[in-house]
């Protein structure tokens, strides 16, 4: 992660926070699709890459039990400093946080069960090199399992932002290709990935994240507060900052229901893969 995209997720981790509960309940299934599919049972040591506030390393700790075991990596400080302050108030006891790069990978721990990154990956600067230092912090046998977004127009919750704001504003469209959200949407190429690390057993699926707001409004705010959309267009005027975001309530409001509120159904990529046990003949 470069300085500059640390600065980023540092300065965005307030707006994650407040939005904290929207996004939580969003990712509860595809989650638990991953813990599954990466086998994550009790007892187990599973590491967090890229943990964010930390519910995946939540979802986990309470799957593996006292017994287990959870490392909470991110390499944004205030990000892990939210993790914390979440994972205390769930009452649990058996997660450690650490601030490490999945770029550059440096863990003292060594021989977990399991490894899980949800939607941290596509930020990596050489996948293939991240996914097979990842694999080597695993023992033989252990599983890693990661989320990542599907096609952009699978994904409405962000598309419809990022569609209206730039049209609205004459900017050209938001960049969805390497290193940004959806830059490992294409699920042949990811899979190709995790082999050229030596990940063996590879599995993915498709699976629908639901995002509910209770009005256009709500949506939008949690777009302007929780996305980069704001640096993108801060060069612009702010009358027409404003009109412009103004311009995306308008559409989102097409898509509500009778009540007011709005529900987008988006694609997320599940995808597990095995450290293999060495064979000696
Ligand atoms: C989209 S957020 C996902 C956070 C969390 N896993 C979740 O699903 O809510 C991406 C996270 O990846 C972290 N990140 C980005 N690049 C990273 C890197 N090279 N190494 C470790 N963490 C990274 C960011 O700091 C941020 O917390």
């Amino acid at each position: 992660m470069t300085e500059n995209n640390k600065r980023d997720w540092n300065s965005t981790a307030a707006g994650w926070k407040k939005w904290h509960p929207i996004s939580e309940r969003a990712a509860r299934t595809a989650t638990e699709t991953m813990l599954q599919m990466a086998g994550v049972s009790e007892g187990d040591r599973v590491v967090d890459f890229a943990t964010g506030l930390g519910d995946t390393a939540a979802a986990c700790a309470k799957k593996v039990g006292p017994s287990g075991h959870v490392l909470a990596t991110d390499a944004a400080p205030a990000m892990l400093e939210f993790a914390t302050e979440y994972i205390s108030s769930q009452n649990l006891t058996n997660v450690n946080f650490q601030v490490a790069n999945f770029d550059e990978l440096k863990l003292e721990m060594k021989n977990f069960d399991a490894g899980l990154c949800r939607w941290g990956l596509m930020f990596a600067k050489d996948l293939v090199a991240s996914l097979a230092a990842i694999r080597g912090v695993l023992r033989p046998g252990g599983s890693f399992g990661a989320i990542v977004w599907g096609p952009p127009e699978r994904a409405e919750v962000h598309s419809l932002t990022n569609r209206v704001l730039m049209q609205s504003l004459g900017l050209p469209p938001v960049n969805t290709g390497k290193g940004t959200p959806f830059g490992l949407c294409d699920r042949e190429a990811l899979e190709r990935s995790f082999g050229a690390a030596g990940f063996t057993n590879i599995e993915s699926q498709a699976v629908s994240v639901v995002y509910d707001f209770s009005s256009a409004e709500e949506y939008v705010q949690y777009r302007r507060e929780r996305s980069s959309l704001e640096k993108q267009i801060a060069h612009c005027p702010e009358e027409a900052r404003e009109r412009a975001w103004a311009d995306v309530v308008s559409e989102a409001r097409k898509c509500a229901r009778p009540d007011r509120s709005l529900r987008f159904v988006n694609e997320t990529i599940v995808i597990t893969g095995q450290n293999a046990v060495q064979q000696y003949f």
